[in-house]
């Protein structure tokens, strides 16, 4: 992956709807963000990158995680934005709400977790270097954060910098993400997209120093 020399300005965090995020997702969205093979390539790979007897963090997370239902994680924390979303996901075992454009301290104790997931959601982020930094804070070192996305978003929320970037940008830009945290290993990426029918899908994770 090239080496990102984004420096980053305010405006590359700015979005249409300045709203509190607590206005847009206070009404429940039971709802797929990814067609069924999209979501069968993240749930593969969780398979063979998220360790079987993990501590996970889902973070912003919703009424799915994409864990594989037969994971042996030893227990999952989702944090999101909706109460009744996160209530309907049966593969948390804890979950809070938590808004982390408006907060971006995680309400964790140092390494608290052998794995972090963000799923579909990074783009919504408007402090990411911040909460990448905690990230590492609540990870023990060697545990690992996979990020995922695709090409599908909420315009109106999605910062700016990510919406001016196609696919290939967005892996840079969360590398970036990754590298000028500090607190992170050299990160990885794969396209896990199933074909030309399909969502797109890629990923990229890195290890907590
Ligand atoms: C497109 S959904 C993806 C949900 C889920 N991770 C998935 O894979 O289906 C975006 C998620 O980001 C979360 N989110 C958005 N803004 C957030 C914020 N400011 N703080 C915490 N979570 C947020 C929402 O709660 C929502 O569940």
């Amino acid at each position: 992956m090239a080496e990102g020399a984004l420096q980053f300005l305010p405006e590359h965090f700015a979005r249409s709807d300045g709203a509190a995020d607590t206005e847009f997702y206070a009404s429940e969205r039971m709802v797929h963000h990814l067609d069924e093979p999209a979501r069968s390539a993240l749930t593969a790979f969780y398979r063979r990158t998220v360790p079987e007897d993990a501590r996970v963090l889902d973070l912003m997370s919703s009424w799915v995680s994409h864990l594989p239902e037969d994971h042996g994680c030893q227990d999952v924390t989702g944090l999101g934005m909706n109460a009744a979303e996160l209530s309907a996901n049966s593969q948390l075992t804890a979950h809070v709400v938590h808004d982390l454009n408006a907060k971006p301290v995680l309400p964790f104790d140092d390494q608290s977790f052998d794995a972090c997931l963000i799923a579909l959601s990074v783009q919504y982020l408007t402090r990411p270097l911040d909460v990448f930094g905690d990230i590492s804070r609540v990870l023990r070192p060697e545990g690992v954060c996979i990020v995922s996305f695709s090409n599908r978003c909420f315009p109106t929320k999605a910062v700016a910098v990510w919406r001016a970037l196609d696919d290939p940008g967005h892996i840079g830009l969360v590398a970036t993400y990754f590298r000028q945290t500090n607190g992170f290993d050299e990160p990885f990426y794969e396209d896990l997209s199933p074909g030309e029918r399909s969502d797109p899908i890629f990923v990229v994770w890195a290890k907590a120093l």
